[in-house]
């Protein structure tokens, strides 16, 4: 029996990835998961290469399976992920005691490798960009839980200066939109309520039907999917501020399942950097964005990524982006200080900022958005909000556990018949991280 550790680093959409492995696997080979890296004879490494120190942590992590493989040679060490793409076959000069190298784009293949592994002690090497084929095998497992990701588009076609992804996942494609649909009605069947749609920039989505010609963009998508009616909320990550125009903004007055929740990373609030990171749109343009989508609901929360210390960033520069983080009351973010990748534009500019002065910088910001992500929180006290019932709290089976639109925790007494539903909650307090209060009936 193959017992399979898998180990995976990076966004959502390598976590997805994770998760076909999981069901090709299990559907292709005789096979069990385990949890601890110890108790099992294949072992998979699925990686991200968005930021620095990827390659590092690549090999420490595989010098630790170095050790268990030097006690049992039969063991299998996959490694795939952006870093695979990549670097390809230069992990294996590195770290020659492993067996294959898959890619983003090959993980449907990965049940075949192992095989063929057994009959060769040759390192199997197959990173190439082979599109959406990843996805024709459509099986939907059981799910134990109301909420799951489905992947909509891969790749990108922006530039962004500083950027590898178009790199390791290619160019843009967008996956037919019956397949997607047939997906998430089989996801239905498993309970499945709430789906978040994935893409490096989901709202450029664009599918043309080769046999009748029709075209479907994102907003029709999202009408598509909303038309499903066990579908109780939709969500997507991530979207560019280049493309949300405005009929996905006008989607939000139309579609009441999208959630009150929107993820649109501006980066910089410096019209200079914008530029230098060949982002597309000023901050004027995403202010206006942003109102355009208040207009159409008033209580949208908005999360955003930032790059802070990118080439060039100065006082001035970063006191934008405080500026803007402020005025956009942004409820959450994804920050991090700028990492020079191989090969991107961003990586042949100037650099002078002292690391010294973008760990003070990042840590602004952090501290500002934690303060209004709690002002967000003491807001939602009082108020009445859609939660989704994911089942009862392990400590107090009386009670049921939730989360709201912005995916904040909440208890609250209900009954069994409602795991699984969608329904309104009168939020009285917050205990730690929790929210607790009333169902409304
Ligand atoms: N397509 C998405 C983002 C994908 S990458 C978009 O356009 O917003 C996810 C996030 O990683 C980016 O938003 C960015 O903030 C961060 N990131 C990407 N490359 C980076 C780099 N070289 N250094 C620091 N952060 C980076
Ligand atoms: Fe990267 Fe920019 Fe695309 S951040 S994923 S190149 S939109």
């Amino acid at each position: 029996m193959k017992k399979i550790y898998i180990k995976t680093w990076g966004c959502q959409m390598n976590e997805n990835d994770s998760f076909i492995i999981k069901r090709t696997l299990k559907k292709k080979l005789q096979c069990t998961y385990v949890n601890n890296s110890k108790k099992a004879n294949i072992l998979i490494l699925n990686t991200c290469s968005i930021r620095e120190k990827a390659q590092e942590k690549l090999f420490h992590q595989l010098g630790r399976w170095k050790k268990i493989k030097k006690k049992n040679s039969k063991i299998i060490i996959a490694v795939g992920g952006c870093v695979a793409n990549q670097e390809g076959k230069k992990i294996y000069k590195r770290a020659p005691y492993i067996d294959i190298i898959f890619g983003t784009q090959t993980i449907h293949l990965l049940p075949k490798m192992i095989e063929e592994k057994k009959n060769t002690k040759k390192i199997l090497v197959d990173a190439k960009l082979k599109g959406m084929q990843k996805f024709n095998i459509i099986f939907t497992p059981k799910y134990t839980h109301y909420k799951t990701y489905v992947t909509i588009t891969e790749g990108c076609n922006k530039k962004c200066s500083f950027c590898v992804v178009p790199t390791t996942r290619g160019k843009e494609i967008s996956r037919p939109y019956k397949d997607i649909l047939f997906e998430i009605k089989n996801m239905v069947r498993q309970n499945i309520r709430e789906v978040t749609l994935l893409g490096q920039n989901v709202n450029s989505y664009l599918y043309i039907d080769k046999n009748s010609n029709n075209i479907c963009n994102f907003q029709e998508l999202l009408y598509k999917i909303s038309k499903i009616e066990e579908i109780k909320r939709i969500r997507f990550i991530t979207s560019h501020p280049k493309d949300f125009n405005n009929k996905i903004i006008d989607s939000y007055k139309k579609i009441p399942k999208l959630v009150n929740f929107l993820h649109l990373p501006i980066q910089s609030g410096s019209d200079k950097i914008l530029k230098l990171m060949k982002r597309g749109y000023t901050v004027k343009r995403y202010k206006k964005i942003i109102t355009n989508i208040l207009k159409a609901r008033p209580n949208m929360q908005i999360s955003s990524d930032f790059i802070i210390g990118f080439p060039g960033e100065t006082e001035k520069d970063f006191n934008r982006t405080m500026k803007i983080i402020s005025e956009i009351n942004f409820d959450n973010s994804f920050s991090f200080i700028y990492s020079k990748r191989p090969n991107t534009i961003a990586s042949k500019l100037i650099d002078n900022t002292t690391l010294q002065e973008k760990k003070h910088r990042l840590h602004k910001v952090q501290k500002q958005i934690f303060y209004q992500s709690m002002q967000w929180n003491r807001r939602i006290i009082g108020t009445t909000q859609n939660i989704l019932v994911h089942g009862t709290y392990k400590k107090n089976k009386k009670k049921l556990i939730g989360t709201t639109d912005s995916n904040r925790i909440v208890r609250f007494y209900g009954c069994d018949s409602e795991i699984g539903k969608i329904v309104s909650v009168k939020i009285n307090g917050m205990k730690k991280k929790y929210f607790y209060g009333n169902i409304k009936k």
